[in-house]
């Protein structure tokens, strides 16, 4: 299949407790991409293929801030430039893996995988029910094989709620009003239940915008 993912924006690249200490390998809109933290507690995100014979550097180690491959010790700094080749004294020209750019706004750590350089023309979208005061949230991790963007069209088409869900209320498909992920509108939904009220506005934070949030962000897995 010919992967038809939207390069050009920013994705959530891991919640902000999967990057600790270690090194974190995880495969991102088909790349493998290795995350890891700087003794500062910044996070960096590097191409998880070695330049020299395609190790995953996820299963290297760390040297302070350097990541050392684990099949022939070849040290990346956190721009992705080899700078050390433990078998020879200098370090051939050119050789590196590319750096994503990254920002963490807790709780995502969020990865720019499209053009380089393009990334600061844009900013991760604002996600303020997640900790604004009068909102609560929850998440979890779904494994699907499947293309994501068939789960976001699946969230947003909630006229296959009678089909798939009987056992919900009795909602007419033909009166079903569509979720509103524009920026600017939020989505009221009843604990436990999966009955949409109107999209009201986020801002101001709309005093019966109080229930539990289920509106997720595009995640590359
Ligand atoms: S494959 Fe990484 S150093 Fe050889």
């Amino acid at each position: 299949m010919n992967p038809n993912y939207p390069l050009g924006c920013w994705y959530v690249a891991a919640t902000s407790d999967e990057v600790g200490s270690g090194l974190f390998g995880r495969k991102l809109l088909d790349r493998p991409v290795v995350l890891y933290r700087l003794e500062s507690g910044q996070v960096v995100a590097l191409a998880d293929r070695c330049a020299h014979r395609g190790y995953p550097l996820s299963k290297g180690r760390l040297d302070g801030d350097l990541l050392v491959c684990g099949y022939h010790g070849l040290r990346y700094d956190t721009a992705g430039a080899c700078v050390g080749v433990p078998s020879q004294p200098n370090v051939p020209y050119g050789v590196c893996v590319r750096a994503y750019p990254v920002r963490e706004e807790p709780p995502f750590v969020w990865i720019w995988l499209g053009q380089p350089g393009t990334s600061s023309l844009h900013s991760p979208p604002k996600l303020p029910w997640l900790s604004g005061e009068g909102w609560s949230s929850s998440g979890e991790t779904v494994c699907l094989a499947a293309n994501y963007m068939l789960v976001h069209e699946h969230y947003l088409d909630l006229t296959h709620i009678p089909e798939v869900h009987p056992e919900a209320p009795d909602l007419d498909p033909r009166t079903v009003k569509p979720l509103s992920f524009g920026g600017r509108h939020a989505v009221t939904v009843p604990p436990g239940g999966e009955v949409v009220s109107d999209p009201v506005p986020i801002e101001g934070h709309h005093p019966s915008a109080t229930s539990s949030d289920q509106a997720h962000p595009p995640t590359a897995q």
